[in-house]
């Protein structure tokens, strides 16, 4: 089968493609803020970034103001977007970028550190027009079905962006490689969807092998999955006088490196028996309550349950490596897990045990 031709599908973008708040009607686009929508896309859905990445704009418009700005104003601008390792590298590659400006191709952005392969050519087609095609989730995808490859991801995935990267041989294709790229996004998010595609307004349709074949939804096929563990927390929320409450920072390397955190056990494969738990208190004595009920978030690796015990304690205590923070600025600076586990305050079970239950 002859596979389709990138000028069919560039035309369906001149008609189709999707406003979205990184993309200019004309011009060509800055590059810090293609980088950032590209960051930002990688793991959260269009949906949720458009107005979160108004917003970054708004408070670091340009790379030096990002480079200039503390780790933390950073998080918590990032707070809620989760995968925290992307602000890191947003940060650290702005700190580079802004010494040395914008490598144009993409093996010059892969040489700041924080930019893979991926963002690299995403940037180095929609910022710079290089004739490079980049193959995210999308992009592999459609590659999977215009050729047939049976094959599964994650073994498949060379072999997708090499079939991919195949496309820049085409002329019309090489003429607007920002565009071709992102064609091809918005061809895998609304007609080449996961499940259900929609192959009667799909350009592309006439050279597709899996279309042809009848198969394109089973496409790309995926290795099965090992189940996710379940790990287990207890953290402990303390209040002082005056309604703060304490908090600590998470260590600078690892898993949501950095970001504040309600202070607590750690995340382990078996469950805490109580005496155990409050072991790792922050500080020995309070009456602690335990609210009812078990905050749940899926990470990558694992899928998190934690409970939550809180206390409050007259008068002032300094305890070293935590901080009493205001409510409201402590969560603007946490991660989604840590505003799963404070959702336990506002449940209806929780405003029971304000009266008095589950004491311990
Ligand atoms: N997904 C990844 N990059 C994108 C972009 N630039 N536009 C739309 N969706 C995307």
């Amino acid at each position: 089968m002859t596979p389709p031709s990138p000028s069919l599908l560039l035309d369906w973008y001149d008609r189709h493609r999707r406003v979205l708040p990184w993309r200019l009607a004309t011009g060509t686009p800055d590059p810090y803020r293609v980088w950032l929508s590209e960051v930002m896309l990688q793991q959260t859905t269009v949906a949720a970034v458009g107005p979160r990445y108004t917003r970054f704009l708004a408070r670091f418009p340009t790379v030096a103001a990002l480079a200039a700005a503390a780790w933390e104003e950073v998080a918590e601008e990032w707070a809620g977007l989760g995968y925290y390792a992307r602000a890191r590298n947003l940060h650290a590659g702005a700190k580079a970028l802004a010494a040395q400006g914008f490598p144009r191709t993409g093996e010059g952005l892969r040489a700041i550190p924080g930019i893979g392969p991926y963002t690299a050519s995403a940037v180095a087609a929609i910022a710079f027009g290089q004739p490079v095609v980049p193959a995210d989730g999308n992009v592999e995808r459609v590659a999977a079905r215009i050729f047939r490859v049976e094959t599964p991801l994650p073994a498949a995935k060379k072999r997708l962006t090499e079939l991919a990267q195949g496309w820049m041989t085409d002329a019309g294709a090489r003429a607007r490689p920002g565009d071709f790229a992102q064609a091809l996004f918005d061809l895998g998010a609304t007609l080449c969807t996961p499940r259900n595609p929609a192959c009667a307004l799909c350009p592309w349709r006439e050279g597709c092998a899996a279309q042809a074949a009848g198969v394109q939804a089973s496409l790309p096929r995926k290795a099965a999955k090992a189940a996710r563990p379940t790990r287990h927390g207890v953290h402990f929320l303390l209040f002082d006088d005056s309604g703060r409450m304490l908090v600590r920072r998470r260590a600078e390397k690892g898993l949501l490196g950095g970001m504040l955190e309600v202070p607590g056990t750690p995340w382990r494969a078996e469950p805490w028996p109580d005496a155990e738990a409050l072991a790792h208190a922050p500080l020995p004595g309070p009456d602690w309550r335990r609210l009812p009920g078990e905050a749940r978030h899926g990470f990558t690796h694992f899928e998190l349950r934690m409970t939550l015990l809180t206390a409050r304690l007259p008068g002032e205590a300094a305890l070293p490596g935590h901080a009493w923070m205001n409510p409201a600025e402590a969560r603007a600076g946490m991660p989604s897990v840590m505003h799963r586990l404070l959702d336990l305050l506002d449940s209806p079970a929780a405003a029971m045990a304000d009266r008095g239950q589950d004491s311990f």
